[in-house]
C-alpha cells in the first residue's frame, strides 16, 4: 500500500493527466474550427497520449493495492488568442505538469518509497520530451512569423503525427 501522502499526490496527478488530455482535446477542437487540421491532429494525438499517462498512474495505484480517487476536471478554455497563444499555453501547461511530477518525486523521496521513485523516473524523462516538443513548434512558429505559406507547411507536417502508446512497453 502507498503511504497516504504519496497516494494523495498520485491521485492529484491522475487528475492533472486527464485534465491535460481534456485541455489538448479542447485545443484540437479550436484548431479544427480554424481550418488547421494538422495542428488539430497533433493536439488530438497529444490528448490520446495524456490519457495513457493518466492510465499509467491509475494502474500503478491499483498495483500498489491502493485506492484511486477521481476528482472533477472542470471547464476547459474554448477560445484562444490565435495559433501562437495556444502553443504558449500548451508549453506553460507542460511546465506546470513538470513541477507537479517533481513534487510527487519529492514526496516519494521523503517517504523513502523506492518503487514510486523508480516508477516516476519514466515521467521525469517524458516531461523533458514534452516540453522540448512544444518548444520546437513555438520556435518554428516564431520563424514563420504569421506567414500563411509557413503556417500551411507546418500544418501539413503536423498532419503526419500518429499515435504511439509510449507507456505500453513500460507497463
Ligand atoms: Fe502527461
Amino acid at each position: 500500500m502507498l503511504k497516504e501522502k504519496v497516494l494523495e499526490a498520485i491521485n492529484g496527478q491522475i487528475n492533472a493527466e486527464y485534465y491535460s488530455a481534456y485541455l489538448y482535446l479542447s485545443m484540437s477542437a479550436y484548431f479544427y474550427g480554424k481550418g488547421l487540421p494538422g495542428f488539430a491532429n497533433w493536439m488530438f494525438i497529444q490528448y490520446q497520449e495524456e490519457l495513457t499517462h493518466g492510465n499509467k498512474f491509475f494502474k500503478y495505484v491499483v498495483d500498489r493495492g491502493s485506492q484511486v480517487s477521481l476528482k472533477a476536471i472542470g471547464q476547459m478554455p474554448t477560445e484562444f488568442g490565435g495559433i501562437v497563444d495556444v502553443w504558449e499555453k500548451a508549453l506553460a501547461h507542460e511546465q506546470l505538469v513538470t513541477s507537479k511530477i517533481n513534487h510527487i518525486m519529492d514526496v516519494a523521496l521523503e517517504a523513502s518509497d523506492h518503487a514510486t521513485i523508480s516508477f516516476l523516473k519514466w515521467f521525469v524523462d517524458e516531461q523533458v520530451e514534452e516540453e522540448a516538443n512544444v518548444q520546437e513548434i513555438l520556435d518554428t512558429l516564431k520563424l514563420i512569423d504569421g506567414q500563411g505559406n509557413g503556417i500551411f507547411m507546418l500544418d501539413r507536417e503536423m498532419r503526419q503525427r500518429v499515435f504511439v502508446d509510449t507507456t505500453a512497453a513500460a507497463v
